[in-house]
């Protein structure tokens, strides 16, 4: 069985396909115990509280002292998988640590399978920069890729760069918008995290 902490900072779109995905048996032994949002209006935590999840808000104005807060939720819950949705603060080297393949990440771009490199060769045999960090569609928009994708890994103390569990390419097209690829990507990342939870499950 696997108890999940969601992390959300958003919409909290992902965070919603897991709702479903629950609900609808596509993850039997996992449950949702915990929604965390750095943002008070994280529309994420009205998707939780609909759902009559344990969803708070954390403040996140020192970071030492929140991710001990965050710590003493997480032990409290009892989670065994930390989940990354869309959650856009970055921890230190010291909380990772503690959780080793416990905290998985949905990057909204293509990371190596090991994670590290600054390219990637998509399944065209093209080779593309890895765009790590904010904005990752608007990066890509921006070097002129053909295709970009998401990625979910391992979160390691290295921004965007631990091994990859899974992802899914997703071609750019002529007249792409930031807010359009990003949307495009987002359908992807439905089933992407999905699927990234069950792997985990297999593993662990
Ligand atoms: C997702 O596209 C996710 O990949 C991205 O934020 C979006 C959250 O959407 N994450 C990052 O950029 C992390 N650096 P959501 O709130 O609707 O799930």
């Amino acid at each position: 069985p696997a108890r999940l902490a969601v992390l959300v900072s958003g919409s909290g779109s992902n965070l919603q396909a897991l709702i479903d995905a629950l609900e609808s048996q596509q993850l039997p032994g996992a449950q949702i115990v915990l929604v965390v949002s750095n943002k008070a209006d994280a529309y994420g935590l009205q998707r939780a509280l609909k759902h009559r999840l344990p969803a708070l808000y954390l403040p996140w104005k020192q970071r030492a002292q929140s991710e001990q807060q965050l710590v003493a939720l997480l032990r409290l819950f009892e989670v065994d998988l930390i989940v990354l949705a869309g959650w856009m603060r970055i921890f230190s080297a010291e909380f990772i640590e503690q959780f080793p393949r416990r905290i998985i990440n949905l990057h909204p771009a293509l990371i190596p399978d090991d994670g590290s490199g600054a390219t990637f060769t998509s399944s065209d045999g093209s080779i593309i920069p890895v765009f790590r960090g904010m904005h990752a569609a608007r990066q890509a928009l921006e070097a002129g890729v053909k295709i970009t994708g998401s990625t979910v890994h391992y979160v390691t103390p290295e921004v965007d760069a631990g091994p990859m569990l899974c992802r899914q390419e997703v071609p750019i097209l002529t007249g792409d918008t930031e807010d359009k690829l990003q949307e495009r990507i987002k359908q992807v990342e439905h089933s992407l995290i999905v699927e990234a939870v069950q792997l985990w499950m297999r593993t662990a």
